[in-house]
């Protein structure tokens, strides 16, 4: 005879086995990301230069809820190290990506760059010594609703430099980035913790297409973040 608890242990493991692998773009919840290219989106961005930067960390829409919002992936973003656009000096446009979900291109919901340790005044720094920085695109369109935010990351040289993205910029960006993620992070008394996995066949290994010609190595990582504590 089953306890209540097994039983209920049970219930919610049905649940989330019916729930887990479905990969109906109109189906249930369920799904980490669609690949943009199966319908007629692209994995790299467009930076308006006639190239763009690589889709190169996708944060998976199995990931709690409320990362995946605007303020929830910011606080994130401060618990990993990343922070508001240091507002005085603002370099380039805002660059748009088409996720292949109905919605055609976009402009980047939001552009973090790294903080240096001060939320307020961090990125300024950044904008002068250079650093990290991403731009983030939401895969929410009807034809692939899974919700997963796109991003786009780069190391950039700094701004004596021509603030431009340094020579393996886009590897050396999502490495970082997938460095200071993984594992445990905080911010604000909340708690996260995040895994990767390493994707390839979502981009071409190499520079054609890609912003400055700058080759990359193809690889996607999808980060799944979840809320531990809070
Ligand atoms: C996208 O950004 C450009 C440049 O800032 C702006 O002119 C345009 O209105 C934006 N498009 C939308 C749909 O917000
Ligand atoms: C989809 O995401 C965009 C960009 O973050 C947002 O402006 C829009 O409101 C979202 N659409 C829906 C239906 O939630
Ligand atoms: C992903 O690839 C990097 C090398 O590019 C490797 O160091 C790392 O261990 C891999 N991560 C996983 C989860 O396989
Ligand atoms: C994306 O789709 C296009 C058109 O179907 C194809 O030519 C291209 O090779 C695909 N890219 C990747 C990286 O699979």
């Amino acid at each position: 005879m089953l306890g209540l608890v097994e039983l209920l242990t049970f219930a919610i493991q049905t649940i989330h086995a019916t729930f887990s692998f479905s990969s109906s773009p109109s189906g249930p919840p369920g799904v980490a990301f669609y690949d943009p290219n199966l319908t007629g989106g692209s994995m790299l961005d467009n930076a308006g230069s006639g190239g763009g930067e690589p889709l190169n960390i996708i944060i998976s829409a199995l990931s709690s809820p409320e990362v995946l919002t605007d303020e929830g992936l910011l606080h994130y973003a401060q618990a990993i190290g990343f922070s508001f656009e240091c507002l005085t000096v603002h370099l380039g446009d805002p660059q748009t990506a088409n996720l292949g979900d109905g919605n055609g291109w976009v402009n980047q919901t939001v552009e973090l760059r790294q903080d240096f340790g001060d939320d307020d005044l961090g990125t300024c720094l950044e904008s002068l010594v250079g650093g990290n920085h991403f731009r983030m695109f939401r895969q929410n369109g009807t034809l692939a609703n899974s919700g997963a935010l796109f991003l786009a990351v780069s190391q950039e040289e700094d701004v004596w430099d021509g603030h431009t993205i340094i020579p393996d910029g886009y590897n050396a960006g999502r490495d970082k980035l997938v460095a200071a993620a993984l594992g445990l992070s905080y911010h604000n008394r909340v708690t996260y913790s995040t895994v990767a996995q390493n994707l390839t066949g979502l981009l071409a290994p190499g520079s054609t297409g890609v912003n400055h010609g700058i080759a990359t190595d193809g690889m996607t990582v999808l980060l799944t973040v979840t809320i531990v504590d809070k």
